[in-house]
This record gives C-alpha cells, sequence and structure tokens, in this order.
C-alpha cells in the first residue's frame, strides 16, 4: 500500500507518469468516468480548504467515485479529543483512500501509520502540500512542455508557506532550474530548505527583497499568499501582509511570456488587474489540479 506525504514520494520518472496519466485524462474523460465505480474517497479535513478538498472531491466524482468527510475538526470526533490515528483506522473501514489536511507538522504520517487505506497528505502545518506540488509541476509542463532550464521566482511568505517547500523540494530533481526566493527578511526560506535541500544538491538559488529586482530574469513567478493563520501576533502579520503587490505597473517588467502561478486563495499580493494578462495562469492551475488529483487516486488505488 502506497500513500503520498511529500513530493519525493514519488521518483521523476513515476511524476512523469502520473503527469501523463493526468494529460490524457484532461483529453479523454469520459474514458476514465466510471474507473472508480464503487470506490470512496474520504476527506478529513481539520483546516479549511476550499480548491484542495472540492478538488479532490471533483476528481473522485468525476472518476466515477463518491466521497465522503468532513471539513473542519469542530464537526469530527476530534472535538471529543479522538486522535487522528484512531480516526483514520475507523475510516479505513468506511473508504477505499484518504486525504488528510492537519495544522500539526506530521499528523498525515502518523494517520498512514494506523491506515488500512492509502493516505494523501494534503497539507500538514507549514511543513508540506504534495498535491499541491503536482499540481504546480503539471501546469509548468502542461504550458512549458518542459520542466527545465527555468528561472523561478518564489515570493511572498517563504518560511510558513508549505506550498513552497514542497515545490521547491520537487523542482530540485530537474535540470537547469535556478530560483530567485523573495521575501522580507523575517519570512526567508526555513534554513532546512536552504541547507539541506538547495545547498546539498547544489542548486543555484538568491535570496532577495525586492520583487522589481527579481522580475526582469523569471521564467514563472510563484506568488504566495502571506500565512496569516500561522504568525505568533496579529501585529507581525498585519505589517507583512500587504509587503508583495503583483500589479500591471510589475508586470511590464517581467519577460513577454513569464508565467505567473498562485497556489490560492490570493488575498492582495496580485492586484485584480493581472488577472486579464495572458501570463496569469493561476485559475488555469487550479484546473489542472483536478486531472492530477485524478491520476494520484488512481494511482494509489492501483487502477491506473
Ligand atoms: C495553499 C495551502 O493550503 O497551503 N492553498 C491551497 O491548498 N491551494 C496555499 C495557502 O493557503 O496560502
Amino acid at each position: 500500500m502506497r500513500h503520498l506525504m511529500s513530493p519525493l514520494d514519488f521518483s521523476v520518472e513515476e511524476l512523469e507518469e502520473l503527469m501523463t496519466l493526468a494529460e490524457d485524462i484532461e483529453n479523454d474523460q469520459e474514458k476514465y468516468s466510471k474507473k472508480c465505480a464503487g470506490k470512496k474517497l474520504a476527506t478529513c479535513f481539520y483546516e479549511p480548504s476550499t480548491r484542495t478538498r472540492l478538488s479532490f472531491e471533483a476528481a473522485m466524482m468525476n472518476l466515477g467515485g463518491n466521497v465522503l468527510g468532513f471539513s473542519e475538526a469542530s464537526s469530527s470526533s476530534a472535538a471529543k479529543g479522538e486522535s487522528v490515528s484512531d480516526t483514520v483506522r475507523v475510516i479505513s473501514c468506511y473508504a477505499d483512500i484518504c486525504a488528510i489536511r492537519h495544522p500539526k507538522e506530521g499528523a498525515p504520517l502518523v494517520a498512514s501509520l494506523h491506515s488500512g487505506i492509502p493516505v494523501i497528505n494534503a497539507g500538514d502545518g507549514g511543513h508540506q502540500h504534495p498535491t499541491q506540488t503536482l499540481t504546480d509541476l503539471f501546469t509548468i509542463r502542461s504550458l512549458r512542455g518542459e520542466i527545465k532550464d527555468l528561472t523561478i521566482g518564489l515570493c511572498g511568505d517563504l518560511k510558513f508557506g508549505r506550498t513552497v517547500h514542497s515545490l521547491i523540494n520537487a523542482l530540485v530533481r530537474y535540470p537547469g532550474i535556478k530560483f530567485k526566493l523573495i521575501s522580507p527578511e523575517e519570512l526567508r526560506v526555513p534554513s532546512y530548505i536552504r541547507d539541506d535541500v538547495l545547498k546539498k544538491n547544489n542548486i543555484e538559488f538568491e535570496e532577495l527583497i525586492r520583487l522589481e529586482e527579481a522580475m526582469p530574469d523569471l521564467d514563472i513567478l510563484y506568488m504566495t499568499r502571506v500565512q496569516r493563520e500561522r504568525f505568533f501576533n496579529e501585529e507581525d502579520y498585519v505589517r507583512m501582509k500587504d509587503f508583495y503587490v503583483l500589479d500591471k505597473n510589475k508586470m511590464t517588467l517581467a519577460k513577454e511570456d513569464m508565467m505567473v502561478l498562485h497556489p490560492l486563495p490570493r488575498v492582495n499580493e496580485i492586484s485584480v488587474e493581472v488577472d486579464d494578462d495572458p501570463r496569469a495562469a493561476y485559475f488555469k492551475q487550479a484546473q489542472y489540479g483536478v486531472y492530477i488529483r485524478e491520476a494520484l487516486i488512481l494511482t494509489l488505488l492501483g487502477l491506473n
């Protein structure tokens, strides 16, 4: 039985197979519409979500399967003090596969150790968000043709942003990838990413504060939200929240074919006037998230 805790759980070759499957699903949805008939996906979300939970549910429905679950800890037995491992042990009796989002780093991993069904980490605290990374990789591959020779700017909350941590982990395995890490001093990437991932793999990267400075070099700009829920005090959040605002003016500094990605939700970090720019790819990215989650469900259930 296979779980998904980190994007590194799949080799680059396996990711390629997964993305090829997602591409086939995108091109011929009918062919896959009954693949999961009789199967159930449980979504256990102890933290807010729109895209991740609903795209998982949409993915399972597109495959002809059913979904069950809860969308907040307060409506589950967690409110009565039940542990994640007990919950997942029980859910293993009701469903065939399970996606868990939890505010505590490592909770989905603990769940996977007690589960009788495949567990997918749908985001654990400030740690990892592997299915967002699959979405990001699939978006880059679909819109660029390949994942290679790219200068990628990651901008915003690089400290608490789990999508950033997972994406860096995954991208260092592809050839010719360079990073510009754009953040305020207080929100720089954690040292375990800088030292154990970037430096260890001899990846070219630069840390900088001004987005304008990085802009002309970027092939991809990955914007992120300041993660309010992970701040220790509101004052610091308020000071940081509007540090970056990508607007039309800043877009004039970018390459003609630069791609803007964002895991969403956005708050103020991308002005709505950028949405009409052909380089804005964040809503397409959300659509790609459904195909890649379909491919993931099929793969983990051994139905691919
Ligand atoms: C991200 C997350 O939950 O980490 N959202 C998502 O799943 N698309 C990003 C965020 O919340 O800022």
